[in-house]
C-alpha cells in the first residue's frame, strides 16, 4: 500500500457484542484494508455476556487472519440496569453455527474504555470514527471518564434504535438501545456527529437464500463460516417476520463507511426514553420535523440492498 493511500484510510474503532451480524460487519471491515485502518476492537456485553463476546471477537479476528489486531474487553453490564442478552437469537455462544476452535490470541491489556479515551487523545482531532454494533455502554463510560474526547471524534456510526419500524426486543425498543438506554441517552446528547442505522434500514437487508448461496460460492473458510453463522442466526427472525432470510443489522455500519451512496436518510432529532416501563429504550425520532429539537443524528431509512450484499460478498471474498 503506498503512503498516500495509507494516509487516506479511515481510522476506526469497532465496538461490538458478537453476534453473527457483528461478525459480518467485522469481516467486511477486515476485507477493506485499503479504505479502513482498524485501530482496535472494543468489546461489550450484549448479545451474550462479556466472557463470550470477547472470546467471539478473538475468534473472528483469527478467522480473518488478523490475530495481530488489538482487542479490548469492556463493560460487562449496562450503566444502571441488569444485562439482558439474546441467546434466543444468537445461540448460547453468541456465534452459534460453525464449529469454532479455542481462540489462541490474547486480549490486549487494559480496559476498552481506556483504549477509546487514549486513542482519541493520541490521534489527530477529527480523524477517528467510532463504529458501534452493540449496546453503547463503553462509549458512554468513555464520555463520562473524559468528556473532552467528544469534540475529537470524527463520527459515530451506530447500529441501533428504530422509529416507524418499532422495536425488536419490545414493541418499541431495538435491542442495543434497550440493553443500555442510559448509555444511548448519553451518546445522543453528547454532541458528536452521529450516523444512525435503525431497524428501519436494517430490516431492508435480508439474508435471502440466493444471497447466502453467493457467499457460499466464494468457497473460502471465512465465507463458509459466515454461511454457517447466517444459517443459525436467520432462523429466529425468518420465522418471526415470515421473511426469506433475516435482517443483517450490523454490517450496514461498515457499508456506510465504504459506500455512503447506498443509503438515504435525513438529519433529525433523536431522543431516548429512559423512564417509562412501557417504552424504555425507544428512540424517539422526529422524522417529520414537528419539533424544534436540535438535529443530533443523520438517521438512515433506505438502502440499496442489492448493492449492499454485492459489497458484503465482495469484501468477505477477499478474506482467505
Ligand atoms: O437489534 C439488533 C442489534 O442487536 C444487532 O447489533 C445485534 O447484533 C444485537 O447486538
Ligand atoms: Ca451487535
Amino acid at each position: 500500500m503506498n503512503e498516500l493511500r495509507k494516509s487516506e484510510r479511515r481510522k476506526i474503532i469497532i465496538d461490538t457484542d458478537p453476534g453473527q451480524d457483528d461478525a459480518a460487519a467485522i469481516m467486511m471491515a477486515f476485507g477493506s484494508p485499503d479504505e479502513l485502518d482498524i485501530l482496535g476492537l472494543t468489546v461489550v456485553a450484549g448479545n451474550v455476556p462479556l466472557a463470550m463476546t470477547e472470546r467471539n471477537a478473538r475468534l473472528l479476528a483469527e478467522l480473518c487472519g488478523r490475530p495481530d489486531i488489538a482487542i479490548y474487553a469492556g463493560a460487562d453490564a449496562p450503566l444502571k440496569r441488569p444485562l439482558v442478552t439474546a441467546e434466543h437469537v444468537h445461540g448460547k455462544t453468541g456465534l452459534d453455527g460453525p464449529d469454532w476452535p479455542e481462540p489462541q490470541m490474547q486480549l490486549a491489556p487494559g480496559h476498552a474504555v481506556d483504549f477509546i479515551v487514549e486513542t482519541l487523545k493520541r490521534e489527530a482531532p477529527g480523524t477517528v470514527t467510532l463504529c458501534t454494533l452493540g449496546p453503547l455502554t463503553n462509549i458512554a463510560l468513555a464520555f463520562q471518564k473524559a468528556p473532552e474526547i467528544v469534540p475529537l471524534i470524527r463520527e459515530i456510526v451506530m447500529m441501533g434504535g428504530g422509529f416507524f419500524e418499532g422495536g425488536n426486543i419490545t414493541p418499541t425498543a431495538e435491542f442495543n438501545v434497550f440493553v443500555d438506554p442510559e448509555a444511548a441517552d448519553i451518546v445522543f446528547r453528547a454532541g458528536a456527529p452521529i450516523v444512525m442505522m435503525p431497524l428501519d434500514v436494517t430490516h431492508k437487508v435480508l439474508t435471502h437464500k440466493a444471497r447466502v448461496e453467493k457467499l457460499r460460492a466464494l468457497g473460502t473458510k471465512p465465507a463458509q463460516a459466515m454461511v454457517a453463522m447466517l444459517q443459525f442466526f436467520e432462523r429466529f427472525d425468518a420465522e418471526k417476520y415470515g421473511s426469506d432470510g433475516a435482517p443483517l443489522h450490523d454490517p450496514t455500519v461498515i457499508a456506510y463507511l465504504l459506500r455512503p451512496d447506498l443509503f438515504k436518510g435525513r438529519r433529525c432529532n433523536v431522543e431516548v426514553e429512559v423512564t417509562s416501563p412501557l417504552t424504555v429504550g425507544m428512540t424517539v425520532v422526529d422524522w417529520w420535523q414537528v419539533t424544534d429539537r436540535k438535529h443530533n443524528a443523520l438517521v438512515m431509512r433506505d438502502i440499496d440492498d442489492d448493492g449492499f450484499f454485492a459489497l458484503l460478498t465482495e469484501r468477505i471474498g477477499r478474506l482467505q
